[in-house]
């Protein structure tokens, strides 16, 4: 099976994109390879880490463009020219036009801080995520990771997992036991199964070939 290019898309401090790295650096990934780490802000973390591990990283910031399309139409033109078999969003917080969810159907995932439908959706992101959780009163949240498409948060569910919350959590404490318990560890994994060519559709929903 050939080595499926991976593009990790970025906008922070890139924990996701480094338990990606560390999974690709112990053999986990053996279908795939991080080709290209892209950043929609400059000066990130995430990017010392890619260029750490000698990753290609390439910047497109957000605040250069006036609407979304125009961002879309360039990212979507990068994307194309790197020849990306799978786009992960890592804490990637730019909703692209659908022009590029049209372009790679099935072929871009995203990690949501939450176990969706629950606490997602446009303006769910980051710590606002966890602070949802913590004002409904949940003791369950988790992670999911799932194909993107134009709903926001709406595609295929490829894994979740979930997490407990506990007395006394603040948003911080929640963000990083889920991002700990779940992120770090499901998103990998669903990296791996889909260079493993093991995710299929059926239906409109996601499975995994045993
Ligand atoms: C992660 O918790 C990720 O799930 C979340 O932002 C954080 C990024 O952290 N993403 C979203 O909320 C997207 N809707 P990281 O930069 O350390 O990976």
């Amino acid at each position: 099976m050939l080595k499926k290019k991976i593009c990790v898309l970025v906008s922070g401090g890139g924990t996701n994109l480094q338990a990606l790295i560390d999974a690709q650096n112990r053999g986990e990934i053996p279908n795939g390879e991080i080709s290209c780490v892209f950043s929609s802000k400059a000066g990130v973390y995430a990017l010392n880490r890619a260029e750490k591990n000698g990753i290609k990283t390439v910047v497109l910031p957000r605040a250069d463009y006036a609407d979304n399309q125009s961002y879309s139409r360039d990212l979507l033109k990068i994307l194309q020219e790197e020849q990306a078999d799978l786009i992960v969003y890592a804490g990637f917080m730019v909703i692209l036009d659908r022009c590029v969810c049209e372009a790679f159907p099935n072929r871009m995932m995203n990690v949501h801080p939450a176990l969706i439908p629950s606490f997602c959706g446009k303006g769910f992101y980051g710590l606002h995520v966890h602070e949802a959780a913590l004002k409904s009163g949940v003791k369950v949240t988790g992670a999911t990771v799932h194909f993107v498409t134009d709903v926001c948060d709406g595609g295929p569910i490829i894994l979740q997992k979930a997490v407990a919350v506990q007395t006394g959590d603040t948003p911080e404490t929640l963000q990083r036991r889920v991002m700990e318990e779940a992120e770090w560890e499901i998103l990998p994994r669903a990296v791996s199964l889909f260079c493993d060519e093991r995710i299929f559709i059926e239906n409109g929903n996601a499975y995994i070939k045993e």
